[in-house]
């Protein structure tokens, strides 16, 4: 049921700060998970495997576990699982993440990495999933039913599992602070929910008569910034491309000219900020229009801000998502598309 929103996605988008508290009333559940996947990777390596949405929140985990617990890894796009999975072999890890627990390529992928002898660890939302079935370990990210074929509050549900259980490998007596911090996430964007909603909407009014629209992002935000690419062409049908914010300047800027919208994602972290000011003019003096979703205190030279009260950068992706999805929703709605079922689109794809 759709209750009061218009929408699916709408009411999913805002069910987001609910699912951290979920997530955050639950820490210990994922605990037994974290154990074992530590446990795994100490006689093999490990490679992430998803699609769409999920792969971008796999990029995400693969840097919470490397920054987190030191656990280095790989990241396959399940469809590519086949041609760049050779290497894997006995003792090695699949840390397979599907909302669904039906993408097709995926469960491919797994039955090739059990058959090589491969552990198979899976991050599912949907309970009773073939996954869950093809798994030695599945967790679940308790986000409920997502209808919306756009993936919102399974994206962040997903991050949010990721970084408790990398935090609780690298600390596995760390519960109580995840607990609070999660919290205080879910609180911050609660109270900043109407305006962001509303500042979103304006950013939409700009970019519904736009062509291509370009999404940057370092460090651990440049897989949102995929992430926020994905969501607008997905249900607006504007071109969009998400990009590290410093590979941008090896091509793309090619492609900048007068008005060409760019939403830049400003980290947190002081040493980061720099860098991407310098990123941001360079595309302004090539004519772009440039929107920044950042911090609060941080003067940028931007045409547009929308700030958001980030608490570190590790976790920034959770807050940075709810802005960008509100963007591609609002922008869909001006364009006259139903967000809820874009075009050529299925909520799972169940063929290779
Ligand atoms: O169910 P899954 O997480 O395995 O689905 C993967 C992709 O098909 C999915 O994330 C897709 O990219 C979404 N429609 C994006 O919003």
């Amino acid at each position: 049921e759709k209750g009061r929103y218009e929408h699916f996605m709408l009411k999913e988008i805002n069910e987001q700060p609910y699912i951290m508290m979920k997530i955050a009333d639950t820490i210990e559940y994922y605990k037994k998970f974290s154990e074992r996947l530590e446990s795994a990777l100490k006689s093999g390596s490990l490679s992430i495997v998803a699609a769409g949405t999920s792969m971008h929140a796999g990029l995400i985990g693969k840097f919470y576990l490397s920054t987190l617990a030191g656990f280095g890894s790989d990241v396959i796009i399940a469809s590519e699982f086949p041609e760049w999975s050779r290497h894997i072999a006995n003792g090695d890890v699949i840390l397979a993440i599907s909302q669904s627990g039906e993408t097709a390529d995926v469960l491919e992928a797994v039955r090739i990495a059990r058959d090589r002898g491969a552990k198979v660890f899976s991050i599912v939302n949907v309970p009773g999933s073939t996954l869950t079935r093809l798994s030695d370990e599945y967790v679940f990210i308790q986000a409920g039913p997502e209808v919306g074929v756009a993936a919102t509050k399974t994206f962040t549900a997903q991050v949010a599992s990721l970084y408790v259980i990398s935090s609780l490998i690298s600390d596995p007596t760390s519960s109580e602070d995840l607990r609070e911090k999660l919290l205080s996430i879910s609180n911050s964007i609660l109270k900043d929910m109407g305006r962001v909603d509303e500042e979103s909407r304006k950013i939409a009014g700009l970019l519904k008569s736009r062509e291509h629209v370009f999404f940057l992002g370092r460090g651990v935000n440049y897989p949102t910034a995929l992430e926020g690419a994905l969501k607008l062409k997905e249900i607006s049908y504007i071109h969009a491309e998400g990009y590290a914010a410093g590979e941008y300047k090896h091509g793309p800027l090619a492609l900048i000219e007068e008005g060409v919208p760019v939403i830049a994602l400003i980290p947190k972290e002081r040493s980061l900020i720099n860098k991407i000011i310098y990123n941001l003019m360079e595309v302004k003096a090539r004519g772009s229009f440039t929107v920044t979703i950042q911090p609060p205190d941080v003067s940028l030279p931007s045409d547009r801000r929308l700030v958001v009260d980030v608490e570190d950068e590790l976790t920034s992706p959770l807050i940075y998502a709810i802005p960008l999805q509100l963007i591609a929703y609002y922008t869909a709605l001006e364009l006259g598309r139903n967000p809820d079922k874009p075009r050529n689109l299925a909520k799972s794809v169940t063929v290779e």
